[in-house]
């Protein structure tokens, strides 16, 4: 048997809660405090913690993303768009980092798309995330009860794209 290799820690998190991600809704904000926490946490665990901290941040991201997902449904999304999609292919991307951590122990490979996940946050946050909280405030969605105040403000087309600048649709 092979001995794994010692990796090292982040110096510091490499991504921090600010006004630049802070949406102004708090159900999406909160959801995202709690990410941007369990990103930290696994980026600043010794070799031992990190794949229960990357577990932990892959059940929060799917719990996530699925909450997300599902206020589009209720709110005249298309069954396929592009917000859901990229959803889709993040949560798949971090499934087979943890295959590679735990069956190919590619520790270092972990460590290195950490921060990226950030990066990627940070991005899908002030676009597409914005764009859905406008969205959700403009018919008065209240995430708790799944009820709308302003239904007739909903589009008459179901919504294929995410209304965020890095959507084409
Ligand atoms: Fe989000
Ligand atoms: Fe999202």
């Amino acid at each position: 048997m092979s001995t794994p290799t010692l990796t090292a820690p982040a110096a510091a998190p490499s991504l921090a809660w600010s006004d630049d991600i802070a949406l102004g809704h708090e159900a999406i904000d909160q959801t995202h405090m709690e990410f941007v926490a369990l990103l930290a946490d696994a980026e600043m665990a010794d070799d031992e913690a990190l794949l229960p901290k990357l577990q932990e941040l892959i059940t929060h991201t799917i719990d996530h993303f699925g909450r997300e997902d599902q206020w589009m449904a209720a709110t005249q999304f298309a069954p396929v768009n592009c917000h859901g999609m990229q959803h889709r292919v993040v949560l798949q991307t971090l499934d087979e980092l943890m295959r590679r951590g735990r069956d190919d122990g590619e520790l270092q490979l972990v460590r290195d798309i950490l921060p990226e996940l950030g990066k990627w946050f940070t991005q899908h946050a002030q676009t597409m995330d914005a764009a859905l909280a406008a969205h959700l405030d403009s018919v008065g969605f209240d995430p708790a009860t799944g009820q709308m105040a302003a239904p007739q403000a909903l589009p008459a087309e179901a919504i294929a794209g995410c209304g965020g600048s890095s959507c084409a649709s």
